[in-house]
Order: C-alpha cells, then sequence, then structure tokens
C-alpha cells in the first residue's frame, strides 16, 4: 500500500482505504502483540503501538461495518495467541453478509426467492433474531455429553476453551432429552449482560484493575483466561443458534432444530421468530430496534436465515457466507448528552489522553459518562468546549466516541480547550515534539516527568533495570511492580538503598511473600555489584525520549563524565549558548534529541532522580580511551564531501576511537575538515574560519594509516 494511505488522516480516507487499512492494522498489531507477550521483544515504543491502536478504533468508528473478525478491538486483556490448544472446525464457522438498509432486505428476499426459482405464490418462511453482539463459540456433544468447546478463531481452527466453557450455566455438561445424535456441535454467542458487566468492572475497579471498554470486551477477556476459574468468576452466558458437524439434525427447518436446543437445555433467543414476507422482516428489524436499549445485553443487529434447510443446502455459500442468511445491521447508536469537563489521562508512556466527562446517557443500553478524544487536534478540529451539548456515538465495541458538537446549544462564553501543559499526575512539563523526518508536530502531547511521574514510573523503573540499562539480576519487571505498589521502590536511587532501609525495617524482603533470606540477600549483592556502572548505561538507564543505547554511548563519549554531561545539557536550554551549538554539532543529535534531553534535565524532578542515585553512591565509569596518545585525541573533526577508501561511518568511528570527536557541522571550534572529493560549503567555510582542511589520504596518515 503507498504511504500516502497509511499516513492519510482517518477522516479522509475513503471506505476502501479504510477497509485495507483495517486489514493492515490488525497484522500489524498483531504482529507486535505476538513481539510483546510472547516473545517479550517489543520492537516498537509503547506509544507507536498505542498510535496504530487509536488509528484502528478511530476508523472503524467511522466506518462500524467495516469492523473485522480479527479486529484488535476484540481482543483486549486476553491471553496471548497461542496460549490454548488449537481445535480444526470440521465445518466452518462463516461469517454473515451484512445489510444496512430496507432496501437490502428487499434485495435478500428477492436474490434467495430467485435463486431458488420461487413463483409469486410460493411460500417462503425466513426466520429473524438478534444478533448477539458477544464471541462466538463451537460445543461439540459425543453421545450427548460436551466432550470440547471452542472459540471461532480463524473460522477453520478455533482455540480450544473447553474447561472456560463448562463454567457457564447456559451450557449442558450433558444434554437433555431422547434421541440426541451421536455427534452434534452447537454453536452460539457467548456474552455478558449489561448488568453483569456492570458489576465486574465495578469489582475492576475495586481492586485497582482495569476496567472493560465494553461488555463484548468482558466476555472474550473472560472466555479467553488461563485459569478457568476466572472465567467462573465472571457471569458469562450462551445462547444457542446454529450447528456445526453432526451426525444427523433434529428437524427439517431452521426453526425446528432451534427448538429442540431449547428442548436440550440451551437457551435460545426469547424474540426468535420466522416471518412469511418481507415486510414481516422490517416490522421485526424496527421492533426489536425499539427494544434494544431494555433488553439487557448488546445486540448488533438482526439475523435472518432461510427456514428449510434443504433449501439452505441449495442456496449455499458465496465466498465465506451462506448465501441462505443476512445480518442486517443497526446504525451506530447515537444519543445527546453534556459535556461537563475533560479529564486528562497519563498513559504509562506519558502520553496526555483527553476523555470526556459526560453527564451520563444511555447510548444503547449502556450508561456512557466518558467518551474518548483521543488527542488536542481532534479537539480542535471538531471544536469541542466544556459546556457544549454533544452528540455521542457508540459503534459496535468500540469505546464511546463524541461525534460532533450541536452548535446552536453553545452557551455563551464557552472558550476554546488547550490541553495543559503540565502533566496533572506530577506537574511535570507535557509538550508535544515536531517528528524530525516530517517537521510536523506530534499528535500526542507527553509528560517529561519520566521518572518521577506516578503514571510512568513502573514502566522507566522496569527500564531502568532492564538488561542493556542497569541490568540488575532478580529485579525484573515484576519485582519492581510489587515493590513500586508497596511504596518501597518509588524512583531509581530507591534500589541502592534498598539494603539499608531493609535492615532498618521491621517487615524484611526475606519474609515477604516469594522471597526468602537467600535471594534477598542476593538482591542485595546484585544491586551493590551496579552500584558502579559505565557512563553509557547509566544514561541509557535514564529512559530520555530518543536515547536508545547508541545515543547513550555517542553522548558518552562526546561529554566524557556525568558531571560534565549534566552541566552541558543545562546550559544548553539556552539556545544561543555554545553548549547548545556544541551538542548539536554532534554528528547524530539533531534537534528532536536535542530538545529531548533539554526538557529532561530542565525538569527538576529529574534533577532529584539523578541527586538521589549520587547520594545512594551510584558512581559512573568513563568509557575507555582506547588510544590516548595519538595525534588527533582529543581534537573536533568535521567529514564532508566523499570518501573513497572508507565509508563514512567507518571514518566516523576509527576517529572516535582515536579519542577525536566527530561533529557533523563546522564550527569555530572545529580543529580538522577532512575534506573528500566533491566537498562543498562546509570546506568553504572551513577556509574563512581558518581551519586546518586535510585530504582523506593525509587523514589517515596524521590518524596513523
Ligand atoms: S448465524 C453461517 N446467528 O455473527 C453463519 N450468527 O457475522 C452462522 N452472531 O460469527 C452464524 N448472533 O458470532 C448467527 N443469531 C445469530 C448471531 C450470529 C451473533 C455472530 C456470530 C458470527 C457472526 C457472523
Amino acid at each position: 500500500m503507498s504511504k500516502a494511505v497509511t499516513d492519510k488522516p482517518v477522516d479522509d480516507l475513503s471506505k476502501k482505504e479504510a477497509s485495507a487499512e483495517l486489514e493492515r492494522l490488525a497484522a500489524e498489531i498483531a504482529h507486535h502483540d505476538l513481539a510483546y507477550h510472547q516473545n517479550d521483544e517489543p520492537e516498537i515504543s509503547d506509544g507507536d503501538y498505542d498510535v496504530l491502536r487509536l488509528r484502528n478504533e478511530a476508523i472503524e468508528a467511522r466506518f462500524p461495518d467495516l469492523v473485522r473478525e480479527d479486529s484488535p478491538s476484540k481482543s483486549v486483556g486476553a491471553a496471548p495467541a497461542g496460549a490454548f490448544g488449537k481445535v480444526p472446525h470440521k465445518v466452518a464457522m462463516l461469517s454473515l453478509s451484512n445489510g444496512f438498509s430496507d432496501e437490502d432486505v428487499v434485495e435478500f428476499w428477492t436474490r434467495v426467492s430467485r435463486f431458488l426459482g420461487l413463483k409469486e405464490d410460493d411460500a417462503l418462511e425466513i426466520t429473524a433474531e438478534p444478533k448477539i453482539d458477544g464471541l462466538s463459540a463451537s460445543l461439540r456433544y459425543e453421545d450427548g455429553k460436551f466432550v470440547i468447546g471452542a472459540t471461532r478463531g480463524d473460522g477453520r481452527e478455533g482455540e480450544n476453551v473447553t474447561e472456560n466453557l463448562r463454567t457457564i450455566k447456559d451450557i449442558p455438561a450433558m444434554l437433555k432429552g431422547k434421541n440426541i445424535p451421536d455427534v452434534f456441535e452447537v454453536r452460539g454467542e457467548v456474552y455478558m449482560s449489561h448488568a453483569d458487566f456492570a458489576a465486574l468492572n465495578a469489582r475492576q475497579v475495586e481492586a485497582g484493575k482495569p476496567v472493560f471498554a465494553n461488555p463484548r470486551n468482558a466476555a472474550a477477556g473472560s472466555l479467553r483466561q488461563l485459569d478457568s476459574k476466572i472465567t467462573a468468576s465472571r457471569p458469562l452466558r450462551f445462547f444457542a443458534y446454529a450447528w456445526g458437524d453432526v451426525s444427523a439434525l433434529p428437524g427439517d427447518t431452521q426453526s425446528d432444530v432451534v427448538g429442540t436446543f431449547a428442548k436440550w437445555g440451551f437457551q435460545v433467543n426469547p424474540l426468535f421468530r420466522t416471518c412469511k414476507s418481507v415486510e414481516d422482516l422490517i416490522a421485526f428489524y424496527r421492533d426489536v430496534e425499539s427494544k434494544r436499549a431494555d433488553l439487557g445485553y448488546d445486540i448488533d443487529g438482526i439475523v435472518y436465515k432461510v427456514n428449510r434447510l434443504d433449501w439452505q443446502s441449495r442456496l449455499g455459500f458465496v465466498s465465506r457466507s451462506p448465501r441462505w442468511a443476512l445480518a442486517h445491521k443497526f446504525p451506530a447508536e447515537q444519543a445527546v448528552t453534556e459535556l461537563l469537563g475533560i479529564d486528562i489521562q497519563v498513559g504509562r508512556t506519558g502520553a496526555l489522553t483527553p476523555v470526556a466527562r459526560l453527564k451520563p446517557v444511555t447510548v444503547g443500553g449502556v450508561v456512557v459518562s466518558n467518551a474518548t478524544l483521543h488527542n488536542e487536534d481532534e479537539i480542535t478540529r471538531k471544536d469541542i468546549r466544556i459546556g457544549d451539548t454533544v452528540i455521542v456515538q457508540r459503534a459496535g465495541d468500540v469505546i464511546p466516541q463524541v461525534v460532533s458538537v450541536v452548535l446552536d446549544k453553545r452557551p455563551k462564553g464557552a472558550t476554546a480547550y488547550k490541553l495543559p501543559e503540565l502533566c496533572p499526575v506530577c506537574g511535570s512539563h507535557a509538550v508535544r515534539e515536531i517528528k524530525e523526518k516530517t517537521g510536523e508536530m506530534d499528535v500526542v502531547r507527553r509528560c517529561t516527568g519520566g521518572l518521577v511521574c506516578p503514571a510512568q514510573a513502573v514502566e522507566r523503573l522496569r527500564h531502568f533495570v532492564s538488561r542493556n540499562a542497569f541490568d540488575i539480576e532478580g529485579l525484573g519487571e515484576k519485582q519492581i511492580a510489587a515493590f513500586y505498589a508497596d511504596g518501597l521502590i518509588m524512583q531509581p536511587g530507591d534500589i541502592f538503598t534498598l539494603e539499608k532501609r531493609d535492615a532498618l525495617s521491621l517487615k524484611k524482603l526475606k519474609d515477604r511473600e516469594g522471597w526468602g533470606g537467600t535471594s534477598a540477600k542476593k538482591l542485595f549483592a546484585a544491586i551493590d555489584e551496579r552500584r558502579t556502572i559505565d557512563i553509557d548505561r547509566f544514561i541509557f538507564g535514564l529512559g530520555i525520549r530518543h536515547v536508545g543505547e547508541t545515543n547513550a554511548r555517542l553522548l558518552a563519549r562526546s561529554y566524557g563524565t556525568l558531571d560534565h554531561f549534566i552541566e552541558e545539557m543545562e546550559k544548553a536550554a539556552d539556545a544561543e549558548s555554545d553548549a547548545y551549538r556544541e551538542l548539536l554539532s554532534i554528528d547524530g543529535v539533531g534537534e528532536v534529541l536535542a530538545e529531548a534531553l533539554i526538557d529532561f534535565f530542565a525538569e527538576q524532578h529529574n534533577r532529584e532522580v539523578l541527586d538521589n542515585l549520587a547520594e545512594a553512591g551510584v558512581v559512573t565509569l568513563e568509557l575507555p580511551r582506547q588510544e590516548t596518545t595519538s595525534k588527533v585525541t582529543g581534537k573536533t573533526v568535521v567529514f564532508t564531501g566523499s570518501l573513497e577508501r572508507m565509508t563514512r561511518a567507518e571514518a566516523k568511528s576509527r576517529a572516535e576511537q582515536l579519542g577525536a570527536k566527530v561533529a557533523g557541522s563546522v564550527s569555530a571550534k572545529t580543529d580538522i575538515l577532512v575534506a573528500g572529493a566533491d566537498a562543498g560549503s562546509k570546506l568553504t567555510k572551513a577556509a574563512a574560519l581558518g581551519i586546518t582542511v586535510l585530504s582523506e589520504d593525509e587523514w589517515i596518515e596524521l590518524a596513523g594509516g
């Protein structure tokens, strides 16, 4: 796909582009989920990951009918892919084709009649029932006994969630009645009622756990638990409406079979009806639509199915959907309410997300009191102001959105909203970065508080102790989170005072759950071992934005000692200073990195973090100077033009090995300019400043061959 589409604002996407984007995003997010959860090797930052998910969500909100079966928005809080065994579906679990208007229903009826060659007077019965907004499951019964149950998966192969399905009371362990076929796969929808969903979220809040965005996510997350005890504690339900592999059918029509399901002990939807005309179908649709809010569970449309099973067989399938069925979708649900305020949530990467606080309103049977506003550009574009009357929408499983403002009702004096420039959690500055490649401002405003912002602290601490930073054995993600929760490690310096504080504490580490005398001692020793650390690891561990290992090493080499580095970063806050110019003249340092460094050191909180580390006795080691006796040691060198005997990267690395500093531009501080063929303005400037200019050969000779 062209780059243009992946970068296009959601509102400018055509339907075709949106569909392709959703496909791309589903694959990309699934890939990163795998990298993060299974392989534990994330390839992109949490921020970039959030951007992918938000884009997916925004496109789905605009095109609810394009929401994919494998949409990332459907897989929140569940076990990673591959955690369950696979179950091949002997009869594929297909999807339904969608209709959106009365005309689509008429066309369906006509198509079916024509395909079957029916005459005008011939009776055609079509069943109608709600389309339940949950997740489908296939339950295999052998000799009436429930033996294996699976999710839909990709339709051909699902996940084995048998034990979890057994905990659902609507799913009988044994079918009731006589003449039960030897083999029968009952299919239907696992869902959660509104009341149970609300109660579950209330429990989640109490337990300090994340809440589910909607009943469908809650049902999916609950069914895909590795521990079936957790599933058992989540009140899931099941409606039976279809079947897969069967040795015999207990009837000739859809309504007969569904009727039998009820006799066998299943719940079938009480609204299920058999209609005799297209008018009946549409009347049924309208009737259920009007009752939708009072049903007590989410539905997103009506499903019509040809009643006679022999006719279903004749009609067969087109691509992945039966020709004998249609899902008539409800439009996205909207409601009008008042915007009481805008709250700011701070994510673990420091991203500030504005959330609309709404006067509670029922949208599609769910009380909505919050809606995402995405980011400040979105607020500006829609001109959303506090006090406004707004239209909110729930579309499928998407978090409620503010669609637009009812301008006629805008209160006098309502002013344009501006996102705070200070983080509401920790008070640090929150800034929007300029993207280096495009020169555009990032849509996300981020807190610069880093290590001291509680919203980000755990994530940052985890980074601080990670393998390429302090690499403290026995202090992993889990331990960091637990110590943070108990107030024992709130910032990096606390790691190094842990032993001292533990000695004075009544609740000793060795007595804590999961610890013992030996493991506590080991941890203290591992911490001690890192009290002296290479400066580049130290800088990397601070988690400054854009400072990965390479940049950390670059800075370490350029500034030598930690004190000098800090001092220079403070001075560089003044854009007119030599320190700033020098920072930018380092080959590899651009404006984005420079800004990130300056912002970081300008925050008092971050300075405290550094002071605490120093106080706790953490000492940094300068990077070894490899060859201090060379003629170019300490000199600032700039390369320009095309080099013939080595690549630019090689030249740079060799110069650095010899103790030279390689800069990107010529200034009064430059000692040597190495000019290859076709050198341009740098050469002119160097000549004007009277700087030594060497040819490539001369340089190689000076550098010792
Ligand atoms: S019939 C061959 N009936 O909709 C298709 N599906 O888009 C058999 N669904 O994956 C499905 N309520 O999860 C059928 N009353 C209903 C349904 C229903 C919800 C879901 C189901 C399926 C999806 C198809």
